[in-house]
């Protein structure tokens, strides 16, 4: 049975993550060298320090729990991390998590909702993993069943990890452009829908409309396609950017004569949804 406390004040029971789904989550978030990982509620310190042992990550960990933060502390030391992680006796809900660039928690459903807003607002790209418990009707990016045949809470015997890739805001009305072969450059406006990192709508485009395809935001890259004209040829072109704030930038291919051509492409937000 694995060991189940909880500290004054604290909003969710220690019960420790097996190292199995720790090594799960961390591989999931492909964390590395240039990651610095928060775990929310850090118990005795295993996401962190194994991040920074396996991975190189630097990391810090919160807890309330001034016992659990002490082995979080003696284990750093043992394991020769310390110099890479930090534990503080903070409540994870008051934690700045502008840093992080990955975010861990093992929290009853109702806290990941609570912190659902701040992890949202996180830059673009900040991977967000779970244990066993989701972030609501936002959809995971990816998703793991493991057998955890020791495991006695939640569903015993299975762990369920999730990832949550940060996606940029990029609802709402967007004029961009897009130069032709012959350097004259065509005008397109985009009306961009948003549910999270689900993203549709369609564009405007000189004379019509016609629909957004295979659209898909990762973090803050953007892909779609359009069927349109730009220097006189009519063909699907397949756009591919970067977010950054209210403005995109990017390349579109298109297929000519048998042979792929890439131009420029940028955008720039005229209206907030
Ligand atoms: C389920 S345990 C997870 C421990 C560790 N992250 C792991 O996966 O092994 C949740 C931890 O959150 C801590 N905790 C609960 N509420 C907290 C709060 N408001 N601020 C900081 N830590 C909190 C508990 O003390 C506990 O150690």
């Amino acid at each position: 049975m694995l060991p189940s406390t909880a500290a004054q004040g604290a909003d969710a029971p220690y019960v420790p993550t097996p190292q199995i789904v720790v090594d799960a989550m961390l591989r999931m978030a492909r964390v590395g060298p240039r990651d610095y990982l928060i775990d929310l509620g850090s118990g005795d310190g295993r996401i962190v320090i194994s991040a920074a042992k396996r991975h190189g990550a630097r990391g810090l960990g919160v807890d309330l729990d001034a016992s659990l933060l002490a082995l979080a502390n003696d284990a750093a030391g043992r394991e020769g991390v310390a110099h890479l992680v930090d534990f503080r006796r903070q409540d994870l809900f008051h934690t700045d998590l502008a840093q992080a660039t990955v975010v861990t928690s093992y929290l009853l459903p109702e806290m990941n909702l609570k912190l659902r807003p701040k992890l949202l607002d996180l830059a673009p790209g900040t991977r967000i993993v779970a244990h066993d418990y989701h972030f609501g009707d936002w959809p995971p990016d990816e998703r793991e069943t493991l057998r955890v045949p020791e495991k006695q809470v939640g569903d015993p015997g299975l762990s369920y990890v999730y990832l949550w890739i940060v996606p940029a805001r990029v609802a709402g009305r967007w004029r961009a452009e897009v130069v032709g072969a012959d350097g004259r450059a065509v005008p397109i406006g985009l009306e961009i829908t948003q549910s999270f990192q689900a993203i549709g709508g369609h564009a405007e485009v000189p004379g019509r409309r016609t629909p957004l395809h295979g659209a898909h935001l990762g973090g803050s890259d953007i892909h779609f396609a359009l069927d349109v004209t730009v220097g006189g040829v009519h063909r699907r072109h397949s756009f591919r950017g970067r977010v950054a704030g209210d403005t995109i930038a990017g390349a579109v291919a298109v297929r000519e004569a048998g042979a792929w051509q890439e131009r420029e492409w940028r955008a720039r937000r005229v209206a907030a949804p």
